[in-house]
Parts: structure tokens; C-alpha cells; sequence
């Protein structure tokens, strides 16, 4: 996990930069929803699993560790390539102390699922930022299943007591939540019966892909996902596709900074993830898709963005969902672009790893913008940006777009507590030095 070094970002305004800005072409790491379910689904298959592309960051890494503990031999991560050795559906051990999952949501909602469902007792601790988050919206509807949880409070520590009966449930979600679809499917494979899950809103879908690749029937009809207990999985490759959320940063970057064309390399543009590049072309930001093709049952494509001068929107709710994790850095967009643009529906991301609504209002209003945080989201009128120093609560996400508003900024931008960027995009501060958006670290 990230330690206890405070490690701060420098970002140099690219004004001053001498060179070519967010020119040529890049690739950044493997997608964390795949790594994670890669991870989970090969270790509890039957068989090898191969897997190239996984993002070596401390979440997907939180979540190895997790299932190393629980007996599964897993070889690497060595340049995003690792080998499981499956041990089947009900081959986990119990781990000799409580697993810890760092800062990692997913890790810790879709375990739950499938952890509730086995013989032996597991504790799911995480990191001072996981402890707040929610975590009722999977425990309730797993309780109904029969799973035996306590929580301290509604969040972590989660302790899961050794079960061995699940009943399948028929599940209404309340929010549009890809995790607590997921920890449900996950713990459907263990349940008496038929468990059927319905969204509200489309959310990801790479639990029934990979559900499907691995060989376990999962049916899917409009809104409503349905799986079987007793089933197995039996193990497959797995190309895990570049991260379209760490994608986004330079999809946003291009789009500002005056002169920029970049290609970004083998982008996963599952239909479920593009909210982003919606928004952004809502904007009037220059996206276009090359080579388009399938990659281990994910869309893939090479994304070219080129800048151009983006106006204010009002964001359509229904795609919230499609771009839940972009909203940090589509705010910046938003602060570059001509007129307001405003969120509503957006209230998760008021639990997301920080305040997200707050955080990034707090910072851009620091750094000159006019921006109002609202219950459900925020109304941002572009503008200049000047420079100052911002928190980024230690969220990857809010550390990551601070940055990109360095291009942009006429001043040095610092940003506070950014060690968590290593959770999803480590070498981001490098891939960005590679491209002239300078960011100089500082340790305390
Ligand atoms: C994820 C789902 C989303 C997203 C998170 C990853 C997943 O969370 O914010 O970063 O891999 O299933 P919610 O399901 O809580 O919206």
C-alpha cells in the first residue's frame, strides 16, 4: 500500500514547457476493473490462466496478494504478464490474518460476494479512505442471500463467517453500482438457485464478459443479469486492454493544450466505459477511433485526440454511469472550456476514494475557476486558470487531473498527498515528462 511517505506534485505550467506538448503516441496501463476480475475469476477457475496487460498497480496488486493468501499460486506480475494456477470454485484456504485491500473498492465489494460463500471465515480491512467508504449497499442485499457479515458500523473491517448455504435472490439495485452487480453475480455462484440483478442504469459490464470467457453461463436481457450456482469456470487467457479512465487524463490534456495530437495505444472502449469521450465530443473536443477490434472479448480501439476549444455542456445523467470515474478530470475540461457546464445525478461521487464533488470544487475555486458544488454534482463556468496549491485528498484521481490542469495553468500548480496515484497509474508522472507536462515530485 502506499506507506507513509507524503509525496507531493510539482506541476510546472506548459507555457513554460520549450518543447512540443501532448504530441505523438502513448500507451498507459492495463485496465484495473479487468485486472481485478482477472485475478478473481482465474483463481477460481479450474486450469492455468495467462494474463498479459494487468495493471501493476497497488489495487490489482491488493487484490493478488488477497488470493496469494488464500493458497492460489500466482507467477508474476512481471510487465503485466502473470500466470494463475486455478484452484477451482471451491478451492480457496482460509488465510492465516485478515486480508488487506489498501485503498481498493472493488477489491473489497466484489470479494465480499464471492467470500460469502465459502467454508471458512475471512476479515476484509482496508485503508483510512476504504474504512469510510459504504459498504451496506453490498452487505444488505448478501445478508438477504444468507451470507453472514458484520461490518463495523456499515464499513470496513468486514468480517465473513464461513457459509456454506447461499440462496439465490432476485435484486433490485438502488444505485447504478458495476460492484454491487458484480459482488452479487460473485456470490451467485455460490447461492441455491437462479440470482438475478436489476440496474437502473447501464454500469460495466466486465464481470459477465469475463464470466462468459471463462465459461460460466451468466444471461443478460436489457437491464437484468441472471446466474446459476454450481457451475464452474474453467481457465482462459486473459488480454487485459489499456485503462480508458487513465486514458482519460490525456484525453482531456489533448483536447486543451494548444497544438496537441496524441494516439493513445490499445484503449479498451467497452460501450459501458465511453461516457468520457461522449462528453467530451458534447464539448467539442477532436476524438476519433483507429483500428478498432476485439481483445479477449473487450472492444478495443487507438484513440487520436486532437486539441480544440471545448464549450460548456449540460452533462446527460444517463451517461454518469459511463463515465463515474472520469468526472475528476472532465471538471477540468469543463473549467477550460467556453461557458458553464453542469452535473447533476452524480451523487456517488461524493463516496468515491474522496469527496470528489467537494474535492475538485475546493481546488478549482483555489485555482481561480468558478465552481459550485452542488448535493448531485456541480456547475463550472470556464475560465482562466491561474496556479496554487490544492489538495488531492489523497484520491489517484483528483492528484491525476490537478496535473492536467498544469496545462492549462499560468502559474505552478502544487498538489498535496499524491502517493495514490501508484494505485491505478504508476509512471504516470513519467509518461507525462515523456509528452512535456512537466511534474517534479517532492517526498516529506
Ligand atoms: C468499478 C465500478 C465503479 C468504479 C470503480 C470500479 C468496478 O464503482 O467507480 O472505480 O470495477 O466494478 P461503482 O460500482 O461503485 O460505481
Amino acid at each position: 500500500m502506499s506507506g507513509s511517505k507524503i509525496i507531493n506534485y510539482v506541476v510546472t505550467p506548459a507555457a513554460n514547457a520549450s518543447e512540443n506538448i501532448f504530441q505523438g503516441e502513448i500507451t498507459v496501463p492495463g485496465d484495473k476493473s479487468i485486472s481485478h476480475r482477472s485475478i478473481m475469476l482465474g483463481s477460481l477457475a479450474k486450469g492455468k490462466t495467462e494474463v498479459t496487460g494487468f495493471l501493476e498497480g497497488e489495487d490489482s496488486l491488493a487484490t493478488l496478494k488477497a488470493f496469494a493468501k488464500m493458497g492460489v499460486e500466482i507467477t508474476g506480475p512481471e510487465s503485466g504478464k502473470l500466470t494463475i494456477e486455478g484452484v477451482g470454485i471451491h478451492g480457496l484456504e482460509e488465510p492465516d490474518s485478515a486480508l488487506d485491500l489498501g485503498n481498493s473498492g472493488t477489491s473489497m465489494r466484489l470479494m465480499s460476494g464471492l467470500l460469502s460463500g465459502q467454508h471458512f471465515k475471512t476479515v476484509l480491512v482496508g485503508d483510512e479512505s476504504l474504512s469510510g467508504r459504504p459498504m451496506k449497499r453490498v452487505t444488505n442485499p448478501l445478508t438477504e442471500m444468507g451470507a453472514d457479515i458484520e461490518t463495523h458500523d456499515g464499513t470496513a473491517p468486514l468480517r465473513i463467517n464461513a457459509n456454506n448455504k447461499l440462496t439465490a435472490i432476485e435484486y433490485d439495485m438502488p444505485i447504478a453500482s458495476a460492484q454491487v452487480k458484480s459482488c452479487l453475480l460473485l456470490a451467485g455462484m455460490y447461492a441455491d438457485g437462479k440470482t438475478c440483478v436489476t440496474e437502473p442504469g447501464v454500469t460495466r459490464d466486465h464481470t459477465e464478459r469475463m464470466l462468459k470467457a471463462f465459461g460460466y453461463p451468466v444471461n443478460v436481457e436489457g437491464n437484468k443479469v441472471c446466474i446459476e450456482g454450481g457451475h464452474e469456470l474453467t481457465a482462459c487467457d486473459i488480454q487485459i486492454p489499456a485503462d480508458i479512465s487513465s486514458s482519460a487524463f490525456f484525453l482531456v490534456g489533448a483536447s486543451i493544450c494548444s497544438g496537441a495530437n496524441l494516439l493513445i495505444k490499445n484503449v479498451g472502449i467497452n460501450p459501458t466505459r465511453t461516457g468520457v469521450i461522449d462528453i467530451l465530443k458534447l464539448m467539442g473536443a477532436n476524438i476519433s477511433l483507429e483500428n478498432s477490434r476485439m481483445f479477449g472479448g473487450e472492444p478495443v480501439a487507438d484513440i487520436r485526440v486532437q486539441h480544440s476549444q471545448l464549450k460548456g455542456i449540460k452533462i446527460p445523467e444517463e451517461l454518469v454511469p459511463l463515465a463515474i470515474d472520469e468526472f475528476p478530470v472532465l471538471f477540468i475540461a469543463a473549467a477550460c472550456a467556453e461557458g458553464q457546464t453542469v452535473l447533476t445525478g452524480a451523487e456517488e461521487l461524493r463516496v468515491k476514494e474522496s469527496d470528489r464533488i467537494q474535492a475538485m470544487a475546493d481546488g478549482l475555486v483555489t485555482l481561480g475557476v468558478d465552481a459550485t458544488a452542488t448535493d448531485d454534482g456541480i456547475i463550472i463556468n470556464g475560465g482562466e486558470l491561474g496556479g496554487g496549491t490544492v489538495k488531492s485528498f489523497d484520491d489517484h484521481r483528483i492528484a491525476m487531473a490537478f496535473a492536467i490542469a498544469g496545462l492549462k495553468a499560468s502559474d505552478t500548480i502544487n498538489i498535496i498527498d499524491c502517493a495514490n496515484v501508484a494505485t491505478s497509474f504508476p509512471g504516470f508522472v513519467e509518461l507525462c515528462g515523456s509528452i512535456n507536462l512537466n511534474i517534479a515530485i517532492t517526498e516529506q
